[in-house]
């Protein structure tokens, strides 16, 4: 079974991220979101990996390089445009051959991994197998209604009035049936190839298609504050461990990590919580759930809940929360607003 990764798209819920970085690059629990995709399929027991990326795809490939590190083999499909799921598995043909086939979205975080499900699709081999989640706000996800027997009856997008409550999780197990039902369909409304009508294609001639409940943390991080939730969940797992410096006058509450190169001084971190490589933290207040990156500078002061990515600065600044800071990004204190402020960002300003 080869994996598809899917890490193109245009992430528009994601801007202003998506303008300058791949929204999979975005690490939870300073991982990238692509890492933890490329782990479970490796770890599901795919180890030849096709990535569809946008365009040529340069920072993907400068971040993921031939995948070794990883232990898997990535072959990289570009995508000239976001032309839908099923697109992707259109431009994947030639990589994919007829084998079956993993599909995952890589922009998904399934805490529990997929090696359960690949597993019961590799002993059935339905035409395809997808992935359910229980939601509380069904009218927001693409829904299935199972049968008794575990087969799915129907698909909706968005449904006004949902008939059940299972979500359609980003990963999609297939065999090499899937080819015939994606050359059929034509695009959508909103112009894209999409994979709901490729499944309803094979369940409108009576091919078996399965659903498998995943009852473990799943999450979509294609918005903020799905970001900030994941972040919070891994977090959780994370046990202390300490490799950087810490001096005296500081405090570590709980579990926290502290990576090589990092220097805590005269500060206070509340686990769950992560310190990059590098980060230099002075004087400063770190509460829980916050996830530092590499080669950050924090002075007086007071993050929680939030993610800072590397290279990201924070100078005499107290109470930011729930939030996302990027690359080199500066915030410092000034005794009046005055905003430098790209297209599509957002600033909330405390009174
Ligand atoms: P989505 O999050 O559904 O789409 P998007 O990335 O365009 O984001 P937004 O809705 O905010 O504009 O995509 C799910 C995953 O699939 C994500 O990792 C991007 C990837 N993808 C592709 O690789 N090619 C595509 O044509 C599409 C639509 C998505």
């Amino acid at each position: 079974m080869k994996a598809l990764v899917l890490a193109g798209g245009s992430g528009t819920r994601l801007r202003p991220f998506s303008y300058s970085m791949p929204k999979q690059l975005i690490p939870v629990a300073n991982k990238p979101v692509l890492q933890h995709c490329l782990e479970d399929v490796r770890d599901a027991g795919c180890t030849e990996v096709g990535v569809v990326v946008a365009g040529p795809g340069q920072e993907i490939r400068a971040w993921l390089g031939d995948g070794s590190w990883l232990g898997v083999a990535v072959t990289y499909i570009p995508q000239e445009a976001p032309l839908g799921l099923a697109h992707c598995l259109r431009i994947a043909r030639d990589f994919l051959g007829d084998d079956d086939i993993l599909m995952y979205l890589g922009d998904n975080v399934l805490a529990g991994g997929v090696a359960e499900a690949a597993a019961a699709f590799r002993r059935d081999r339905p035409a395809a197998q997808l992935l359910l989640a229980e939601v509380a706000d069904p009218g927001q996800y693409g829904i299935a209604e199972l049968r008794a027997d575990g087969s799915l009856a129907g698909l909706v997008e968005k449904p006004a009035e949902p008939r059940s409550n299972l979500a359609v999780v980003g990963v999609y197990l297939f065999t090499p049936e899937i080819h015939e039902a994606v050359a059929a369909i034509e695009p959508s409304a909103r112009g894209e190839l999409e994979i709901t009508d490729a499944v309803q294609w094979l369940l409108e001639r009576g091919r078996p298609v399965l659903g498998s409940r995943y009852t473990g943390y799943w999450k979509d991080t294609g918005r903020i504050d799905d970001l900030l939730d994941c972040n919070r969940v891994l977090l959780e797992r994370l046990r202390r461990r300490v490799d950087g410096h810490v001096d005296a006058a500081s405090e570590l509450l709980g579990d926290v990590v502290v990576e090589p190169g990092a220097r805590i001084t005269r500060s206070r971190v509340v686990g769950p919580a992560v310190i990059g490589r590098d980060t230099i933290v002075e004087d400063s207040d770190i509460g829980a759930h916050t996830s530092i990156g590499n080669g950050c500078h924090l002075q007086l002061a007071g993050v929680s809940h939030s993610i800072v990515l590397d290279g990201g600065s924070v100078v005499a600044v107290r109470g930011i929360h729930g939030s996302l800071i990027g690359r080199s990004a500066r915030v410092r204190l000034a005794l009046q607003h005055r905003l430098f402020i790209g297209d599509d960002t957002s600033v909330e300003v405390a009174a």
